[in-house]
């Protein structure tokens, strides 16, 4: 990409003070559809958290974006970076010019011309601005201010990436909140602002690629309350819509651990089928969707990962995976922290028919394995084990496991239906009963087609924890807080149980109505698992508090069999 220069032509009219500013461009522009555009983004990233962040970038958990980053993405295989970013903590004035910040303008400018300068789509977007002040559904809500301040950002945006390249795609705002047809209307008008801003603002934008969005960016929202104006019929547009579903097994709610049944797969097509049923004639893309390896296990991970991407191929819709900077990919190292998971997203984008590990599907189970790892426990004497493959098809080429190849009929055997059986003589080589628990062998598999499988060699007992009983009133309740665990194993908490001292639930009373190892279980996000234990935020011990009375967690983990479970009780 040859340098840019803009030149701006000041339109003046007496008295008055400057008319909006037509950009005209010394660049030249290659147009090309809305549907060409979102077919290239395939597949994309996220830099999330970082521009985005509040107040500023560099105050979450990332430090602010070097190019190196978006170049060690692009060499991955990406091909599109979004980059949200939240511009409502950077205006130098407030009604009616909303002016930003030249030096935070400038910041953005430099990292879209990072990106495009890679040669890569970029996704330029409003962010948490929905709710920092665009938000229309909190008391006294000023609708007039939002669509005043909303355009005036886009003038400005508008004239500042007027003559970017074809490359760069504008994104009207990120999931703005609502739930009612009020909501719907005042968004269907910030989307028409949003066309009139950056087309007044000129240079190339009446040609620009935009991304415009219903509700929450939620496919049923969407569904029902998109409305596309009609101002500017013929700027290229389609739709975005953000895909966290099932919200339990994603986010890691109420104990749920598992995905893939026949069930959970019906249900993801149908989401897609309704929303491609409502928009089937329109270019659409996903911009954000997870299964982070912090949230969900890993067998079940890779099943949703290559459930999600053949659906996304099946409709044509490019995605973009969301990373909040801990999700995915580590930005200080350059690796992934599961690189299985990206190589399953990469083959099943391209078309690849992938293996995958076996795990339970059936919620009503009390016991869960997974045959992303395989589990041996201390203790146990050590004979031939097995875990299974989902082949799809593929065959077994090779197993290696440091750079030595496994013998097949020797080291292990793998059955036609996909299981492979690890014999009692090569495991003896890994662990011995008594063996220190933890990680002890990576296993490679390559199959016919598709992304390789890893498979861990684990050797685990049951966590200890030192310090059984905690009083509240010797806890800072403003601060975090750890319950340090000794890990024996994976070093992960599957779920936790709460219940207080009467039997109660510490939280979602409902879950009763769930299958066992869903019942009493408490939703990540008050708590979080982290190498040196489980981690309580203030919202955590707040409901620890207002249980008034003593509350017994009982920390549940990998593999998922009963027993491997460890209590921990906080009193008053
Ligand atoms: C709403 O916003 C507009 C535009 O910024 C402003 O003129 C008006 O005073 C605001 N109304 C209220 C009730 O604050
Ligand atoms: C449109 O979406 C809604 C909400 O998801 C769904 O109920 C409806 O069946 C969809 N319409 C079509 C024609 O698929
Ligand atoms: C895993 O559990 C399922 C039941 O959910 C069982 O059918 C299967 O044999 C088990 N697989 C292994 C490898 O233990
Ligand atoms: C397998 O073990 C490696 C090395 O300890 C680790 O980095 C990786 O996260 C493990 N994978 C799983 C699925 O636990």
């Amino acid at each position: 990409m040859g340098a840019i220069s803009v030149v701006a032509l000041a339109l003046w009219t007496f008295g008055v003070k400057a008319a909006p500013t037509i950009a005209i461009c010394s660049t030249t522009f290659t147009p090309v559809t809305a549907s060409a555009a979102f077919k290239a983004l395939d597949p994309g990233w996220n830099i999330g958290n970082t521009l985005d962040a509040v107040p500023n970038e560099g105050s979450w958990n990332n430090d602010p974006i070097q190019a190196s980053t978006l170049a060690t993405i692009k060499g991955k295989g990406f091909k599109s970076i979004r980059i949200p970013v939240t511009w409502g903590y950077h205006f130098s004035d407030a009604s009616p010019t909303w002016t930003v910040d030249k030096t935070f303008m400038d910041r953005v400018e430099t990292v879209v011309d990072q990106v495009l300068a890679l040669d890569l789509y970029a996704i330029l977007n409003v962010h948490h601005d929905s709710w920092v002040w665009a938000d229309p559904t909190v008391t006294n809500a000023n609708y007039t201010m939002i669509e005043e301040k909303f355009s005036r950002l886009w003038d400005q945006i508008g004239a500042r990436f007027a003559c970017k390249s074809s490359k760069l795609i504008f994104e009207a705002i990120n999931e703005p909140a609502g739930n009612t047809q009020e909501h719907g209307t005042l968004l269907n008008k910030l989307n028409d602002g949003f066309l009139k801003s950056i087309n007044n603002a000129g240079g190339y934008n009446p040609q620009r690629v935009v991304s415009l969005s219903g509700l929450g960016q939620d496919m049923v929202k969407t569904s029902q309350w998109f409305v596309r104006g009609t101002s500017y019929p013929k700027q290229p547009w389609g739709l975005q819509f953000h895909y966290y579903s099932p919200y339990d097994f994603i986010f890691q709610a109420w104990g749920k651990t598992i995905w893939g049944s026949e069930a959970d797969k019906a249900s993801m097509a149908q989401d897609f089928a309704y929303f491609n049923g409502n928009f089937s004639s329109l270019p659409t893309f996903i911009g954000e969707w997870s299964a982070a390896p912090a949230n969900t296990e890993t067998a079940a991970r890779w099943k949703y990962t290559d459930a999600f991407i053949k659906l996304c191929k099946k409709y044509g819709y490019s995605q973009v995976l969301w990373d909040n900077g801990a999700d995915q990919f580590q930005r200080n190292t350059g690796n992934f922290n599961d690189p299985t998971q990206m190589g399953i997203l990469f083959s099943a984008v391209q078309g690849k028919t992938n293996t995958l590990a076996d795990s339970t599907t059936d919620p009503s189970l009390t016991s869960q394995n997974t045959s992303a790892i395989l589990f041996h426990k201390y203790g146990d004497g050590v004979t031939s084990a097995s875990v299974s493959y989902l082949l799809n098809g593929n065959t077994l080429l090779s197993i290696k496991s440091a750079g030595k190849t496994l013998r097949s009929g020797k080291d292990y055997t793998f059955s036609s239906s996909g299981m492979l059986t690890l014999s009692q003589a090569y495991l003896s080589t890994i662990y011995a009963p008594t063996t220190a628990p933890g990680n002890l062998a990576t296993l490679a598999l390559t199959f016919s087609s598709g992304a390789p499988l890893t498979l861990n060699v684990t050797q685990y007992s049951t966590p200890t924890i030192s310090q059984k009983t905690y009083s509240l009133s010797q806890i800072n309740l403003n601060s975090e807080f750890y319950v340090p665990i000794n890990y024996a194993g994976l070093k992960q908490i599957a779920s936790i149980k709460a219940l207080l001292s009467d039997g109660r639930y510490l939280a979602d009373d409902w879950t009763q109505w769930l299958p066992p190892l869903q019942q009493a279980r408490w939703t990540m996000g008050d708590w979080e698992w982290k190498d040196e234990g489980l981690k309580l935020n203030s919202n955590g011990l707040a409901k620890l508090k207002a249980a008034g009375t003593s509350v017994t967690l009982t920390l549940e983990f990998f593999p998922r069999v009963p027993g491997n479970t460890v209590d921990v009780t906080f009193t008053q």
